[in-house]
């Protein structure tokens, strides 16, 4: 009987254990794909694709796990503008200057971009010219959250890689600045179909990484913002004496290199580094969102991957859409070495005809 009742118990903790992990998994499973995508895109064309990159990043991260946010913030840019299509990743060309000169890409970590080319470099090497960048860059984003204690997920794969970058315009219209309030914030991404839970979740991506002074000096000098904490305020003012001084300081103060949701903990502490960041806390919208992430990490970590889920599929080239490049940084109809291999190719064939 004993044992009876000890196996009922077991089973009732199970069942209060397991079934909300279960509802999380398929809540995840069931966000609705974009057409054209899916977990398993590579499962026949390159199976090892994702070990390959995770045991890649480990590598990388194992000596500077600073690298982890570069990688997530790159998709993060990549995606907000002009849709995930790897533009983010193309050199300038004589049509103008790339995505990536434009004033809120200029500190993109240099880093990130020959990480994401080491491993294109790694992939296509093991499947040949397969897997696009603008996928490599989603996989990276995610195994930088995951291996900085972040929430594992399956990224939905089979995206193209674009064939032009987005003008100067259109990369500042599109990437909220930090001194962007909530109703800004809301209003930007609304147009993205992104709601104030996903605002709010995204932003969490602030757990780590760093920033420049010059992205929020503004809220120091001349006056001090009234909603930063003043113990805050006054390190802020050594690290960054002037307005327009080159230092750099961390996001998130509280546990700068872990993927937790600490940054929300900061926020009800008035120690968001943003205006758009402290802003949630400060509007009743947002306030309750922050609060829910700051006391229950699971909710951030199952809130958050639905967010970078949806962000992940704005306006993705699939099919015959776009290309997938050989060199990140250049489509293929301006890659001379491409260029070269596929007229030997047709030299070859001519030959032998
Ligand atoms: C919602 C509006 C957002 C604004 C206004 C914003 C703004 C910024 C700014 C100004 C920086 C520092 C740049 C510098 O001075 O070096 C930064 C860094 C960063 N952002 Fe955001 N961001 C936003 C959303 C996001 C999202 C959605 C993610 C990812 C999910 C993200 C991830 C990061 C990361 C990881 C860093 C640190 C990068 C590094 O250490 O290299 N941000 N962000």
């Amino acid at each position: 009987m004993a044992r009876v009742k000890s196996f009922t118990f077991l089973l009732l903790v199970q069942a209060l254990l397991i079934s909300p992990l279960l509802c999380v998994l398929e809540a995840h499973a069931s966000a609705p794909l974009s057409k054209g995508l899916s977990r398993k895109f590579y499962q026949s064309t390159c199976p090892k694709v994702e070990s390959i990159i995770r045991k890649h990043l480990k590598k990388v991260f194992k000596r500077d796990i600073d690298q982890a946010a570069g990688l997530l913030r790159l998709h993060f840019h990549d995606c907000f503008v002009q849709g995930c299509d790897a533009s983010v990743l193309l050199d300038g060309s004589a049509s103008g200057p790339s995505e990536q000169q434009a004033p809120p890409n200029l500190s993109l970590r240099k880093r990130a971009f020959e990480i994401v080319n080491d491993l294109r470099e790694l992939v296509h090497s093991e499947c040949g010219r397969v897997v696009s960048c603008s996928d490599i860059v989603a996989i990276a984003a995610r195994d930088s959250v995951y291996l900085s204690g972040g929430p594992e997920y399956g990224v939905p794969l089979g995206r193209r890689d674009g064939l032009n970058f987005a003008t100067q315009n259109a990369t500042l219209a599109n990437l909220p600045p930090p001194s962007s309030n909530t109703t800004v914030l809301l209003n930007a991404l609304a147009q993205k179909n992104l709601d104030a839970t996903d605002v709010v979740a995204l932003s969490g991506g602030h757990t780590i990484g760093i920033s420049h002074c010059t992205s929020f000096t503004d809220r120091l000098y001349p006056t001090q913002d009234p909603t930063l904490d003043q113990t805050l305020a006054d390190d802020l003012k050594t690290i960054c004496p002037t307005t327009n001084s080159t230092n750099t300081t961390v996001l998130d103060i509280r546990t700068p290199n872990i993927f937790d949701n600490k940054y929300y903990v900061n926020l009800m502490n008035r120690q968001g580094l943003f205006v758009s960041d402290q802003d949630l806390y400060m509007d009743a919208r947002t306030k309750d969102i922050v609060t829910n992430f700051a006391v229950n990490e699971s909710l951030f970590f199952e809130k958050f991957v639905v967010a970078m889920t949806k962000m992940g599929q704005l306006s993705v080239l699939t099919g015959t859409q776009g290309e997938i490049r050989a060199n990140c940084s250049v489509r293929n109809s301006d890659n001379i070495y491409l260029v070269s291999v596929v007229d030997e190719d047709l030299e070859t064939k001519s030959e032998l005809r």
